[in-house]
């Protein structure tokens, strides 16, 4: 596989095809307004985005629920007054030619009560002083992800991609540390996928035939274990529910370090399930032409740009007029993003971030 392989469609099971193999990861940015309305700098970030070249752009991480809000000024997608927004996010993407999706998320215990979020655990412990969520509680929130999905159809994105990952509440419910339920929605690991897949059942059921559907998974952290997801990912894979998954690696040459896959890298363990029509990408320090082209070869169908595409809104773009392209050197000063367009908002969201933006930088 060569780089010229990137440029490559790519089909999904539903709806238009990719143009080619390289795909925005969520990125939240934290410029929406307090209500969870795009800002003009949510639509000023997408338009830049929407002109680089990807074959589908996700958006940040969007929270089906008030209450489930993780993040400051986060997007959300709750309400109908949010559709004016991400109806202009959607159209400067179609504009752009590529595809696009919302990022469903709802942040489940880690749901922050100083900007209006109600924590929602799967257990009792998990939290101390809240309960854990009720049956119905459980069913409210998968409803949401659903109508959020919906919304996103509304608003004219190709799809949604369900975030499964990072320890929010679809990774909370498969986790056996976090989730000791004894309804449906706990104890065996078909009880904690229950959510997962009501979620992308619902959501299918409800949205049109050409509605295109992702699933976000990480492997690390929050007591998941590796062997269990897997069993989840290939019924899933198997029984062709979704239009891709994303694995969410931080690097996508990352080996496995205990248990049954011990010394593999972690992305064969997912590249050698049968995927039957499903496509498979994955995310992690892809920041250079050569290593996305070295991922098809691994077995990706396509991969996921992050901090490369926060550094370079038009990655793709640079790659295919330079088949050796690498993004700039991390860290990089406040000017160097500012002139390339970003925000004083985002900007200073990714002073947050270690190694990204020069200490100090103006
Ligand atoms: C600034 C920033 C914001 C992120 N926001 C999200 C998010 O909203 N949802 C999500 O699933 N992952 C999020 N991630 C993770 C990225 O999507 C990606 O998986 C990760 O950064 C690894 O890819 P990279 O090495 O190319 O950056 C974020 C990462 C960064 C750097």
């Amino acid at each position: 596989m060569s780089v010229s392989d990137l440029f490559k469609p790519l089909e999904l099971l539903h709806g238009p095809a990719m143009r080619n193999r390289f795909m925005l990861a969520p990125l939240t940015n934290q410029q929406s307004e307090h209500d969870g309305r795009a800002s003009e700098f949510d639509q000023h970030w997408i338009e830049q985005l929407a002109q680089g070249g990807y074959g589908l752009i996700q958006t940040c991480a969007t929270h089906v629920e008030a209450s489930g809000i993780g993040f400051e000024r986060q997007l959300g997608i709750f309400c109908d007054e949010h559709l004016a927004g991400l109806t202009a996010m959607a159209s400067a993407i179609r504009q752009g030619g590529g595809l696009s999706a919302v990022q469903l998320h709802h942040a489940g215990h880690r749901a922050n009560p100083l900007i209006g979020g109600i924590p929602a655990p799967a257990s009792h412990y998990t939290v101390p002083g809240v309960r854990a969520l009720t049956t119905e509680e459980v069913e409210r929130i998968r409803d949401n992800f659903i109508a959020g999905a919906v919304r996103a159809e509304q608003a004219g994105f190709d799809g949604v991609a369900i975030h499964g990952a990072f320890g929010w509440i679809l990774s909370e419910f498969l986790s056996p540390l976090f989730n000791d339920r004894t309804d449906k929605y706990g104890g065996s690991l078909e009880n904690r996928a229950r959510l997962t897949l009501e979620v992308i059942e619902g959501i299918r059921r409800r949205c049109g035939p050409a509605f295109q559907i992702g699933w976000r998974l990480s492997v690390e952290r929050y007591g998941l274990l590796l062997e269990e997801l897997r069993e989840v990912t290939a019924d899933i894979l198997q029984r062709e529910l979704i239009d891709y998954l994303d694995l969410a690696l931080w690097d996508s040459a990352q080996i496995v370090q205990d248990g049954t896959f011990k010394g593999q890298s972690m992305l064969s363990v997912f590249t050698r399930l049968d995927r039957g029509g499903v496509k498979l990408g994955t995310a992690g320090k892809i920041m250079g032409a050569q290593r996305a082209a070295q991922l098809l070869e691994e077995g990706c169908d396509f991969v996921l740009i992050g901090r490369a595409g926060i550094l370079q809104r038009d990655f793709p773009l640079q790659v295919q007029a330079n088949p050796h392209y690498d993004s700039p050197k991390l860290p990089v000063t406040a000017q160097y993003l500012r002139s390339g367009g970003m925000s004083e908002r985002f900007i200073n969201h990714m002073r947050g971030w270690q190694s990204f933006v020069v200490r100090g930088s103006l």
